[in-house]
């Protein structure tokens, strides 16, 4: 037969078609739908065609048969066309998606495809390159709808706890975290720079708002290519009043405990299927509480006594002060195996802001949450709270004041102990979902040398 003759129109004695998305279908059964979808896949077997349809919420099966499969549109369809198809949806419970499937009984061409010209298998740098088209992939997208999930529940558990969220701005003049992981800029006739942290904004809201947090992008000129540095990322952060290093460190554990537990009650299922461990992660957060302690000395000394070097080539040993970079970190965690609260940094690997120990000057009131696979997912400390202290951390620092004005009038305006953290959310994926790095926890990620798509 001639497809170009076959033509189709839909039945208009049939029950009118109730138009909806995918998750919903099994409400129904026996009902004549009308569902929009990409053509996940597209597979011919004699007179029928199987569509996977895909439209965010879900996925479904729908056949096509007799006259719908001998248009040209039918003949020429490949995989991620966008089609709407009309039918009836029937119970099969060897069905692969929802125990359901879409008999249709028209179907329409939104738009056509050439199929899809990427797989999992290609290179990493055809993944990035190709991004906007792997984020149709069922991996992808299971990441990114994990992501949207686990930032609802940080937002829970903030709101749970009476903080107020802020939206600080990205374009300053100020820098939190040393000036070699700046990206600078014009600002109009000024220079000014893309934030590496809201840190100092939030604490400006602890007067007006009590506890707040944010959920902002960040930035940092990092000049390596590691499986956890991103050139921009989100942050989350988080700042409380009239606390002690005590509460802060509780508060990070709790965060950690409560947003994983909601996160698997919201979609433990889609979790598991991205990381079948997944379960250990959550076992360990909410049951191996406190969370293990270890100060910043001891793990030098942990470093050192189980060979894991500085320097693997020269087998250069840590000593006091050195910074415990990216995979010795990664080693450390391997060994020890469950999350760990690194504490008390020596004052000079801290900034400005960072509050001194009472009993030790040379040491700082921070920590950094570690977890396996990654190494550190939060940066936190208690702050500087006294106005002298306060200046002379920038004298350390070697940062003229000056464009500090509405940070250090704070310590004259009704001063409060306080701290706060933040943490990158593309590293709490990365952990949660067990993914090789941070790239595919981001949307489009930003590294050295990629700024593309
Ligand atoms: O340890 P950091 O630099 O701390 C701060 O920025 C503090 N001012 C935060 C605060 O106290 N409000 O960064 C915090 C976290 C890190 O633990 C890490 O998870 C993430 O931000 N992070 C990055 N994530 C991806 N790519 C990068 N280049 C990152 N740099 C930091």
């Amino acid at each position: 037969r001639d497809a170009a003759a076959v033509t189709i129109e839909e039945d208009k004695s049939l029950p009118t078609a109730e138009r909806t998305k995918i998750f919903k279908l099994r409400d129904f059964i026996g009902k004549r739908v009308k569902v929009y979808g990409w053509c996940h896949t597209v597979r011919r077997q004699a007179t029928l065609a199987f569509l996977i349809l895909r439209d965010g919420t879900g996925f479904v099966q729908a056949i096509l048969s007799g006259r719908l499969t001998q248009t040209l549109n039918a003949i020429n369809l490949k995989d991620e066309s966008t089609v709407c198809v009309y039918g009836t949806i029937v119970e099969d419970e060897r069905a692969a998606h929802m125990g359901i499937e879409l008999q249709a009984d028209y179907w329409e061409l939104m738009g056509e495809s050439p199929g899809l010209p990427i797989n999992q298998d290609a290179n990493v740098d055809t993944q990035l390159d190709e991004r906007h088209l792997v984020h149709r992939g069922q991996k992808a997208s299971a990441h990114m709808k994990v992501r949207s999930i686990v930032t609802q529940c940080f937002r829970d558990h903030f709101f749970s706890k009476h903080y107020h969220e802020v939206c600080p701005p990205t374009l300053v003049q100020t820098q939190v975290e040393g000036g070699s992981t700046l990206f600078q800029l014009k600002f109009f006739d000024e220079d000014a720079f893309l934030t590496q942290s809201s840190q100092l904004y939030l604490e400006t809201m602890l007067p007006s708002l009590g506890d707040v947090f944010c959920i902002a992008q960040s930035y940092r000129a990092e000049k390596s290519l590691t499986q956890r540095h991103l050139a921009e990322y989100t942050h989350i952060e988080a700042e409380r009043a009239f606390i002690d290093f005590e509460d802060l460190l509780q508060t990070v554990e709790e965060l950690i405990a409560d947003v994983t537990q909601r996160v698997f009650d919201k979609c433990g299922d889609l979790i598991r299927l991205c990381n079948p461990e997944a379960d250990k992660i959550l076992e360990v957060v909410t049951k191996n509480r406190p969370f293990k302690r270890m100060t910043y000395a001891e793990c030098i000394k942990f470093c050192n006594e189980h060979n894991i070097y500085k320097d693997p080539k020269t087998e250069e040993h840590f000593k006091h002060g050195d910074d415990i970079t990216d995979a010795p970190e990664r080693q450390m965690l391997q060994i020890i195996g469950v999350p760990v609260l690194m504490i008390k940094f020596p004052l000079e690997m801290k900034a400005f802001y960072a509050k001194k120990c009472a009993d030790d000057l040379e040491l700082t009131e921070t920590v950094d949450v570690l977890v396996p696979g990654v190494g550190e997912i939060i940066g936190s400390s208690m702050r500087v709270d006294n106005y002298q202290e306060l200046l002379e951390g920038f004298e350390r620092e070697g940062i003229d004041p000056k464009s500090y004005y509405w940070y250090i009038d704070q310590r004259k305006f009704g001063t409060t102990s306080h701290g706060g953290y933040g943490l990158g959310l593309e590293r709490y994926l990365m952990w949660l979902l067990k993914l090789p790095s941070v790239k595919q926890a981001c949307l489009y990620p930003r590294l050295m040398y990629r700024c593309k798509p």
